[in-house]
């Protein structure tokens, strides 16, 4: 194999600039030249390709977002846009792919490999919602981004002695909620892992306020529901007010956090090793501190794995 290419696709997340980075110099440190696509598999079908140098990815490692831009793309769910695609890359006669992203981009990049088509793949989202590795790239930085926002909103909350329900991102997973909700001693988290009825947070409200306790946080997760209809709820069943906090895409930017870059650089640089030993279908993983490779079409049949004794930690530590 002699020139590779790179892309970034989904929800972008920290780090991924690190993984680029190491895909380019990874790959040029082994005498192949790297291919930047660019606006993910947009990208692919338009032929917006650009040859990268070790110097073009300088200057990016601290860097949130990607530089290789990002989209996701409907053409290439089709077999005419995939066609399409094969096509660009046998043009640029581009012989293998990394593709960073989420599951969704993964999909893409098991029918790559399905068509002939040798791809890599790097778990980039911030939602640690991907089967088989203990984290995702962009996770822990977003986590620190949550945390300093809540710490702050703290600070707030207990001058005015007001209970507040903020919203993060996370749509099928909770561990944005949970991790959060654990560093920051919330007194509910409420994840689509777990069914909380409003009636267990109003109780755990009302018990707190009777020992002394007069500011609350409340962490939920994007995918169980809407805060404002949580502070509804909870003002129809206790009379309480709430003020909402929604964290939105704040979460998703910054200088990827010192775990983030190093955990990029090791997924990318293991990326290109497998490229060039022939490997494909396979996605990174960080499973104990390895850095692993699983079969990505086993990975698509299974779920991440619910982190139940933190969740239990949590419930512990906020009664
Ligand atoms: O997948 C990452 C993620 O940040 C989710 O947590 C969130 O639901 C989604 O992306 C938001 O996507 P968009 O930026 O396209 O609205």
């Amino acid at each position: 194999m002699k020139r590779i290419g790179v892309l970034t696709s989904g929800g972008d997340a920290p780090g991924m600039n690190a993984a680029i980075r190491a895909v380019v110099r990874a790959g040029i440190y082994r005498g192949i030249e790297v291919y930047g696509i660019y606006h993910g598999y947009k990208g692919l079908i338009t032929g917006n390709i650009k040859k990268l140098e070790v110097s073009d990815v300088g200057d990016i490692v601290q860097r949130g977002g990607t530089i290789l831009y990002t989209a996701r793309c409907e053409e290439f769910k089709t077999e005419e846009g995939r066609a399409i695609a094969i096509e660009q890359l046998k043009k640029f006669g581009i012989e293998g792919l990394v593709v960073i992203g989420g599951d969704g981009s993964f999909m893409g990049g098991v029918k790559l490999t399905q068509l002939g088509f040798p791809t890599i793949g790097i778990p980039g989202t911030i939602d640690n919602d991907i089967p088989e590795t203990d984290f995702t790239l962009g996770f822990d930085t977003a986590l620190n981004t949550i945390i300093d926002a809540i710490d702050k909103i703290r600070d707030t909350a207990t001058s005015h002695e007001r209970r507040f329900i903020i919203e993060v991102m996370g749509r099928g997973c909770g561990d944005l909620a949970l991790w959060s909700g654990l560093a920051d001693g919330a007194e509910s988290i409420l994840i689509p892992e777990k069914t909380e009825d409003i009636d267990q947070i109003c109780d755990r409200l009302s018990r707190g306020l009777e020992r002394g306790k007069r500011h609350n946080i409340i962490i939920v997760a994007e995918g169980v529901g809407s805060a404002d209809e949580i502070a509804k709820k909870i003002k129809e069943k206790n009379n309480m007010d709430t003020r909402v906090t929604v964290l939105g895409h704040v979460q998703r930017g910054g200088s990827p956090s010192a775990f983030d870059r190093i955990l990029g650089s090791r997924m990318g640089s293991k990326a290109v090793e497998l490229l060039l030993a022939g490997e494909k279908g396979k996605m990174i993983a960080i499973q104990n501190n390895h850095i692993v490779a699983h079969d990505i079409l086993d990975l698509l049949t299974k779920k991440h794995d619910f982190n139940e004794s933190l969740f239990q930690l949590a419930k512990e530590l906020s009664i």
